[in-house]
């Protein structure tokens, strides 16, 4: 099923903002969301110990320390969540390592989350305890059994939603939309490259681009991987530790070029990837897992008059509307099954470090969920279920807001 135009209509989307106006707050979440306080609850609060991930200086995975952390109870209008599945992505690496800064030291990792809220603050109206909600967005601070919310930045979840599926596809698939739907807009008869297409993002990226009519080549490092690219609609899938790419993608396009590459792996391939792309065609640069690209001189543009950007997710959720058109058509794609969530990956919370050496060492593929320790882990294809689960739980979530979404064009 194609589903190439499933933005929220425009009076649908005003719907929802009248309907419920503070319960998918994704702008404010990004800007604000709380992070967990350690040691700071004020004397009269019913102060409670839980386990968390602490960085106490930049490095290696070996920096990831299972701590106690002490928190109080919610105070005017936070919430305080359990969480039961945090989303592992590569930006919580960057951090660590000091590639992205961090406002101080010691801090917890973490941007995206689902659990259970366990306490209610004063002045909150809408929320209640035993509620399940998810969250995305910075400051950091999800690696944590437990933490305190502001209690407008959380999305309302139906009970039906598997916590380790919306842990996710809140940061994954909303770069998935604003990379293939707005930073550069596939159309069918594009042909496209994917690096890393194997991985949580790219995954995604593959599969939107396919349901977009675009001919996709993504690029992988392994056999495994290779595979999953296929199944994931990838129409050509090269194997860029043995196969030179640009050699590659020119012969798959007989000499003319890609119209875009979406380039998340920097420093190791970013020539090759000006070099895959066609006379005036667009170079999206939204990573850099094997380090950050070299200034890129002028000339190297000219050559073939090309665009290049450095995208940012934040910058295209900006807005109350953009957040919630962009969350909307993720949930939709996802409902419809253009979008298949692969949650190839668990640890528990307490082997984040694992989990991030792993990561960087390319031995995942899809998804990466931390579990709070005691969270019973599902095998991978109970997990696929559970992803089948979530999308008849987000038609319910948004048919029940009275949203409707604009009916698939092919
Ligand atoms: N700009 C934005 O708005 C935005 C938002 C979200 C994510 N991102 C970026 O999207 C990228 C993907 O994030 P993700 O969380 O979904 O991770 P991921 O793609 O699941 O994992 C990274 C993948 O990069 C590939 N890779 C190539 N060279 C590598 C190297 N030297 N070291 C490590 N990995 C290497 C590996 O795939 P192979 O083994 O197949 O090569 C690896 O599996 C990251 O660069 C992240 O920063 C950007």
């Amino acid at each position: 099923m194609v589903l190439q135009n499933s933005f929220l209509s425009f009076s649908s989307l005003h719907q929802l903002q009248r309907v419920l106006p503070q319960s998918i707050p994704f702008a404010d979440t990004i800007k604000h969301r709380a992070a967990t306080r350690p040691l700071c609850a004020s004397a009269t609060a019913a102060l409670k110990m839980v386990k968390a991930i602490r960085v106490h200086q930049h490095g290696g995975p070996e920096v990831l320390k299972w701590e106690d952390v002490e928190i109080g109870d919610p105070e005017d209008g936070e919430i305080k969540v359990k969480n039961k599945a945090i989303g592992l992505n590569f930006i919580d690496v960057y951090f660590r390592k000091g590639v992205y800064k961090v406002s101080a030291v010691p801090y917890t990792p973490g941007a995206e989350a689902a659990g259970v809220v366990t306490a209610v603050g004063p002045r909150v109206s809408g929320r209640k305890v035993g509620d399940l909600v998810a969250y995305l967005g910075n400051p950091m601070g999800a690696y944590t059994e437990e933490q305190i919310l502001p209690a407008e930045k959380v999305v309302p979840l139906p009970t039906s939603i598997d916590p380790t599926v919306a842990a996710s596809v809140m940061v994954k698939g909303m770069t998935a939309q604003y990379l293939l739907r707005r930073c550069f807009k596939v159309e069918p008869g594009h042909t496209v490259l994917i690096h890393a297409a194997a991985g949580g993002t790219g995954s995604l990226l593959c599969q939107w681009a396919k349901a977009l009519g675009a001919t996709v080549i993504g690029t992988v490092s392994t056999k495994e991987k290779a595979a999953q690219a296929k199944d994931d609609g990838c129409h050509h899938v090269i194997i860029y530790k043995e196969e030179d790419f640009v050699t590659r993608v020119n012969e798959i396009t007989s000499g003319k070029g890609v119209e875009v590459v979406y380039d998340s792996v920097g420093k190791d391939i970013f020539e090759g990837s000006l070099a895959s792309l066609k006379l005036r065609g667009c170079m999206v640069s939204f990573g850099q897992s094997s380090g950050t690209p070299d200034p890129v001189p002028l000339s190297a543009i000219a050559v073939k008059s090309l665009f290049l950007t450095r995208p940012t997710l934040k910058h295209y959720a900006v807005t109350w509307d953009e957040l919630l058109e962009t969350a909307g058509e993720v949930f939709a794609n996802v409902a419809s099954g253009v979008l298949k969530v692969r949650v190839n990956h668990t640890y528990p919370l307490s082997q984040a470090a694992k989990a991030h050496a792993d990561l960087e060492g390319r031995r995942t593929s899809g998804s990466v969920v931390l579990l709070p320790d005691g969270f019973n882990v599902a095998p991978v294809h109970s997990m696929i279920h559970e992803g089948c689960k979530f999308l008849a739980s987000c038609k319910l979530l948004f048919n029940n807001l009275s949203v409707h979404f604009c009916p698939p064009p092919i």
